[in-house]
């Protein structure tokens, strides 16, 4: 464990540029485009480091697929917190729960100034025309998938006061305009929705007024609604105001509260309905549909919030820690119910199997009722203790699981890649970045996505740290 937890949360060796890694298998022929992943590249700055999992300086990696071969290469985003963090040998940037030392006049201003990260490492999307690494804070970065340089920048709002935002913006039916919720700061707080075109255009679409704002790190949408599931992991605006802590840590779990569910009407921005539910939390919604008189959302939910404190990497580093377990649920949430306001809903656990980092074909069936596999890293219920250890597919129709595992190996985000000319959902693969701690290196995983069955692996000569989200460029999108 204490290797994996080097390999996995230190520090990258290098910038490579490989044009054909060796291949255990054979790599599908007709997989041709280039996937993006976004993560930490280092949790480690001169002699400081970082303290939690979402901190460090972001890093891109690119695998590219083209007749049989993939080629590799990796790059840290070139930003301010990165330039920084080589110039003066130290964490110069507050993260999402890193500070670094200041006086109290200069944390206070912090929320409010550039100082927060420019470190975009969380996910990756098309936005605004462009390829970007986005982030939870106001500041998102586009880069080239060709070449992994840094491009330029992207903000929500100009003003970019008190804002934080989700890294998993919806696109529409047509794929020409992206949809985001960036939360305001403010003695008065808002989740403001914005679209944004493929041209760059901003429109905010609506708002949802809030006392005390919660931490929301995704969000749903069906046809017609925006989904805003308000855990009670909330902060008071005054305390990040004075950001006396870093970032998360101002957050505060009010159990009491219950979940707030908000639905937005996507046409007229005004607030449909508004539920309520016993607490629970979670990062990543799945997929939301509309059927008959509901809307039904599926959501990676956990019991409380406590997953935040297990990823901080003294826990992580700890080999007999147990994360929480995250189980696909699906809440059914009325259109008619009589009354807007206060309406109480429950769930269903569709999986037992711990989820996180879920994924399924988004680009084919985002808002469809009939959509039935669901991908994630998951935990072995034999081997609990320690990281995510295996990927595990959810059959939603059938509740089967399928999983794949290997000894001392933990497994990034699993994303499908649908065959040409597929007759199934999951006619396809599945691609992941394992760490794989017996060799002390990293390779990308090729499963078949029907059986969960690996058909091939590609070597990096070298560990990848364990990153988050990242997208998939077939050919013709990335030409
Ligand atoms: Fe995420």
């Amino acid at each position: 464990m204490s290797d994996f937890f080097s390999l996995g949360f230190g520090k990258t060796e290098a910038e490579l540029d490989i044009p054909s890694l060796p291949v255990r298998g054979r790599m599908p022929e007709w997989l041709s485009g280039t996937l993006l992943r976004n993560g930490p590249g280092t949790f480690e700055v001169g002699g400081q480091h970082y303290r939690h999992w979402f901190d460090g300086l972001a890093m891109l990696h690119k695998f590219s697929f083209q007749n049989g071969n993939v080629s590799y290469a990796n790059k840290f985003l070139r930003n301010r917190s990165y330039a920084e963090a080589k110039a003066q040998g130290r964490i110069a940037f507050s993260e999402f729960a890193a500070d670094p030392c200041r006086g109290l006049f200069g944390r206070a201003m912090a929320v409010f100034r550039p100082d927060i990260t420019d470190s975009a490492k969380v996910s990756i999307a098309q936005l605004a025309g462009q390829v970007m690494a986005l982030a939870e804070t106001p500041i998102q970065v586009a880069f080239d998938p060709q070449t992994l340089e840094t491009a330029g920048v992207f903000q929500y709002e100009k003003n970019r006061v008190g804002q934080m935002t989700t890294v998993h913006p919806h696109l529409d039916e047509s794929r020409r305009e992206a949809y985001n919720v960036v939360t305001r700061y403010n003695a008065v707080s808002f989740y403001n929705i914005h679209s944004v075109s493929n041209t760059g255009k901003m429109q905010r679409i609506g708002s949802v007024p809030v006392t005390k704002p919660a931490y929301m790190h995704s969000f749903g949408m069906t046809q017609n609604y925006f989904i805003l599931a308000e855990f009670p992991l909330v902060v008071n605006p005054i305390d990040l105001l004075l950001w006396l802590k870093p970032y998360i840590e101002n957050f505060r779990w009010e159990p009491q509260r219950g979940t707030r569910i908000w639905l937005v009407h996507r046409g007229t921005g005004e607030v449909a309905a508004q539920y309520d539910t016993e607490a629970f939390f979670a990062f990543h919604h799945v997929n939301a549909f509309e059927q008959g008189d509901e809307v039904v959302l599926d959501i990676a939910a956990y019991e409380d919030a406590s997953i935040i404190q297990s990823y901080y990497l003294d826990k992580i580093k700890d080999a007999k820690s147990e994360l929480p377990f995250g189980n696909l649920r699906r809440y059914r949430l009325p259109l008619k119910a009589g009354k807007t306001r206060g309406i109480k809903v429950t769930y269903e656990t569709i999986s037992d199997a711990c989820m996180e980092l879920p994924h399924f074909d988004y680009a084919n069936y985002n808002l469809r009722a009939d959509y039935r596999y669901v991908y994630s890293i998951s935990i072995d219920e034999k081997r609990r203790q320690g990281f995510y250890n295996q990927l595990v597919k959810v059959d939603i129709q059938t509740r089967e699981t399928k999983t794949w595992t290997e000894e001392n190996c933990y497994p990034g985000e699993p994303i499908f890649v649908p065959k040409p000319d597929r007759m199934t959902e999951d006619d396809g693969v599945i691609l992941s970045v394992v760490l794989d701690a017996k060799r002390g290196t990293s390779f990308l995983l090729v499963l078949n996505a029907t059986t969960f069955e690996e058909i091939s692996r590609a070597e990096i000569p070298q560990p990848v740290l364990i990153g988050y989200h990242g997208i998939y460029l077939p050919e013709k999108e990335n030409a």
